[in-house]
């Protein structure tokens, strides 16, 4: 018989969202009239812009017509979007990235877990705790952790404490460690780094030989100007970083499907004979081997975001979740929750009250509330007691979920 990846059998339960996911079904079939609100899962409610829209019909119009048709398109992405991402995105703030630097990709959750193929199984790595469950999940089926423990602490991985007597900003590991994720905005506490925090970091991975993997999916939401948006507004983390990027909460993106992955060229990691190989050069191998790109018509819904009325559109979609999280935040404290996050980014990190854990926390709000949030333990060990509540809803649903909780507690 065929034989399986036994790290799989090392995974806790289910992956964290889709477990919310089964024990909302099950009390939505015993409750059929209860009107559940979801701020769980940080899925976009609010439409596609009208640039993106636009972009895309014209560009599936260009797909009806032979002289216009695309077939497949460079795995890399195409060239008119790579140029106006490393543009806008990076040169603009002072990044000297490269068009051919970045890889376009349908999502950044995938990047995180694919990047993974090109190194080697003997890396030390670090993550925060609680932590983004992706990070954690893919490096034990790749095989790189030993068994968890009973807290959910899988053996071989370092985990570094964020919590508010750290700003939800990780120490500087005491041991050496070679690969190192880091989240901000913070997914899922709301934190952000200041410039010094990643320049710490920065000089930490270059005096190690260590590469930070820097997810920077929610930076859109950045309110604060002294916050940077990039890995790369720190001057050596071209020579130490990747960082991963989305269209999905700044321009909504998450059933459309878009993301990208900055790769510096020179960035190099050791191979088992001692030479220095280039990272790009085997993220390109792997991509054009494993990935066929995203379509045509996506990509150019995506080069839409850096058009004027794209950029105007999504800034007031962003603008519109984080009016959301400013009311989660007000309604929780009011009703004498302790919230961190919420200000620079989409989630609100909630203490949960009296003392409950985080997955009691979960059923009170759903049984007495109807209202779904995440569970801080789903994020890790030391998330137990916390709750991650989204700001990504309508208007009315945020205003209902506030309202039903300020009765209730
Ligand atoms: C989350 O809720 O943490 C998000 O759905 C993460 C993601 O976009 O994968």
């Amino acid at each position: 018989m065929v034989t399986i990846n036994d790290n799989y059998l090392k995974l806790k339960a289910g992956y964290l969202f889709p477990e919310i996911a089964r024990r909302v079904s099950a009390f939505a079939e015993e409750n059929p009239d209860a009107q559940i609100i979801k701020l769980g899962i940080g899925d976009v409610t609010e439409p596609l812009p009208a640039a993106c829209r636009t972009a895309m019909i014209k560009a599936t119009e260009a797909m009806g017509q032979r002289e216009t048709f695309h077939g497949y398109g460079p795995e890399q992405g195409y060239l008119w979007l790579r140029e106006k991402v490393a543009r806008l995105d990076f040169q603009a703030r002072g990044c000297d990235i490269d068009p051919s630097e970045i890889f376009i990709s349908d999502g950044s959750k995938c990047d995180c877990g694919n990047i993974l193929d090109i190194f080697g199984k003997d890396n030390k790595i670090a993550v925060t705790d609680p932590v983004y469950p992706v990070y954690v999940d893919t490096n034990v089926m790749a095989g790189h952790t030993g068994p968890a423990d009973e807290t959910g602490k899988y053996e071989g991985l370092v985990y570094l404490p964020i919590s508010a007597d750290n700003n939800f900003t990780a120490e500087l590991p005491t041991e050496k460690v070679d690969l190192i994720y880091l989240c901000f905005p913070n997914n899922p506490t709301g934190a952000v780094a200041t410039k010094d925090h990643l320049k710490d970091w920065v000089d930490y991975a270059k005096a190690n030989g260590a590469l930070i993997l820097f997810d920077a999916a929610y930076e859109a939401f950045i309110t604060d100007s002294e916050i940077p948006h990039s890995i790369y507004e720190i001057e050596g983390a071209k020579d130490c970083a990747i960082e991963f990027r989305s269209f999905s909460k700044n321009a909504g993106f998450t059933g459309t499907r878009c993301a990208l992955t900055v790769v510096p060229k020179g960035l190099a990691g050791k191979a088992s004979d001692g030479s220095d190989i280039e990272i790009w050069r085997l993220w390109n191998r792997r991509q054009s081997t494993k990935f066929n790109g995203v379509s045509y018509i996506v990509q150019r819904g995506a080069e839409a975001v850096y058009s004027p009325e794209g950029q105007a559109q999504t800034r007031d979609l962003v603008e519109f979740y984080l009016e959301n999280a400013r009311i989660i935040r007000n309604e929780l404290t009011e009703v004498g929750m302790s919230v961190y996050g919420g200000v620079n980014a989409p989630y609100v990190w909630v203490q949960a009250p009296n003392g409950l854990s985080s997955w009691d926390f979960f059923d009170k709000l759903l049984y007495n509330c109807h209202v779904v949030g995440t569970p801080g333990s789903g994020f890790g060990a030391a998330g137990e007691g916390y709750f991650r509540i989204s700001a990504f809803n309508s208007r009315a649903n945020v205003e209902a979920a506030m309202q039903r909780i300020a009765a209730k507690f």
